[in-house]
Order: C-alpha cells, then structure tokens, then sequence
C-alpha cells in the first residue's frame, strides 16, 4: 500500500503483469494478482493518516485482509539516515488524534514482529537499511526545529504521514502491519533531497522488503 496511486500501478506492473485493475474510485487504483504464485493486491492509501484510514479500515473490515505493508517514502530524521536508505518502521509515534482510541492512554503503535522480521531478513548486504522508530505526522510543511531535533535525539529515524494510523487499525482489527520506507529528504540536511521523479522511481530496495514481509 504505496501512498501515491501512480506507485501503485507502477508496483502491481513490476510485481504482477497480469493483475486486475479491481477499483478505481476517486482515483485510488486497486490491483490484484498473483507474485511469486500467491495472491497479492496493491493499493494506494492516499496521502496522510485520515486517508489511509479509511481504505485500510474498509480493507480489514469488508475485504477480510489480514495484513497491510505499506511502501512509502520519509524525511530523515537520525543523522545515521541518509537519502536513499531504507528505513523499516518498528513503531511509529504520532501527533494525531486519529489513533486516540483507548481513553486516557497514549497507545504504542508497533509493527508485526512476523512481518518486521521477514523484511529484515530479506534486506541483502549492499542495502543500508535501519530499523527503529518513525513519526507520523499530521502536517507536512511547518516542522518546529526544536521538535524535529528533540525526536532525532530519540531516535526517531523519519518522518512520514501513515504508520502509527495503520498499526493502530492493525492491532484494532487483529491483523498485522508493517511500513517500508524510502528516505527521499533530510530535514536536518537539506543537500541530499531527492527530485520528484526519483522518489517515484527510487523505491525498488523498500519494495523488496516489503514483497518478502507480504509472502512470509
Ligand atoms: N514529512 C512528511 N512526510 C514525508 C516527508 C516529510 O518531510 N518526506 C517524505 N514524506
């Protein structure tokens, strides 16, 4: 589950030739298939937790999915992180009230182990990938300094706008999760951003990742 619709026809082309084109409304294009001789679909979430929460709801609740990766990009976060790596979300803290679910209680939003442990597994040597925390923001422009450094102190890896909504539903409807994530920016260094045209096309490490988690 890519958040960008032209990604997720570009992932169900390189994973899965043959697949349907099952639904299309408002844009959001939903494939279905078969890769490695198993069935897989691809869907777009659409950009931030309010969107993904409703396909990834309808899809755990109507569809009987069982298990959602999603296949992202973030800003980096940890000085570790450079553009380019591939950051494997184990938890993902928030600013939203979407995953305010249990009164009184700040929830932790946590990957499946099965799931996590699968990506990992898959990652070959040559591939710089980190595993540890993100942050799943609200807003996309409008970062306060002093917050983005307090959270890389941390160890917040990145920045990205859907994990900590779909681990919640994930836990809410028994199912399991796990976000991929490419590093396309830095937000405490500016000088290795990618350009539009690479963060749609340079995905292919996350990807592998995420088709091992999908199938384990
Ligand atoms: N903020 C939120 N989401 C993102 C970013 C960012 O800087 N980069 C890529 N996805």
């Amino acid at each position: 589950m890519p958040g960008d619709p032209r990604r997720a026809e570009r992932i169900a082309n390189l994973l899965m030739p043959d697949a349907d084109k099952v639904s299309d409304v408002r844009g959001i294009g939903a494939y279905t298939g078969e890769y490695n001789g198993k069935p897989l679909s691809v869907m777009a979430s659409g950009m931030g937790q309010p969107s993904l929460a409703i396909y990834a709801s309808e899809l755990f609740m109507f569809y009987g999915v069982k298990r959602i990766i999603r296949v992202g990009t973030c800003g980096g976060m940890a000085a570790k992180v450079k553009v380019g790596d591939v950051v494997v979300a184990m938890g993902a803290h928030t600013d939203s009230s979407v995953t305010d679910v249990v009164p009184g209680i700040s929830l932790s939003h946590t990957a499946s182990w099965r799931l996590l442990s699968a990506a990992v597994a898959a990652a070959d040597g040559d591939m710089a990938v980190h595993v540890g925390p993100v942050v799943s923001r609200d807003k996309f422009y409008g970062n306060d300094p002093a917050q983005v450094q307090k959270l890389a102190d941390m160890g917040t890896l990145g920045v990205e706008m859907e994990t900590a909504a779909l681990y919640m539903l994930a836990a809410q409807h028994g199912a399991e999760a796990l976000t991929v994530l490419t590093v396309s920016d830095h937000l405490l260094d500016d000088s290795q951003n990618m350009s539009a045209e690479d963060r749609e096309l340079r995905f292919q490490g996350a990807l592998t990742l995420a088709a091992a988690a999908a199938h384990c």
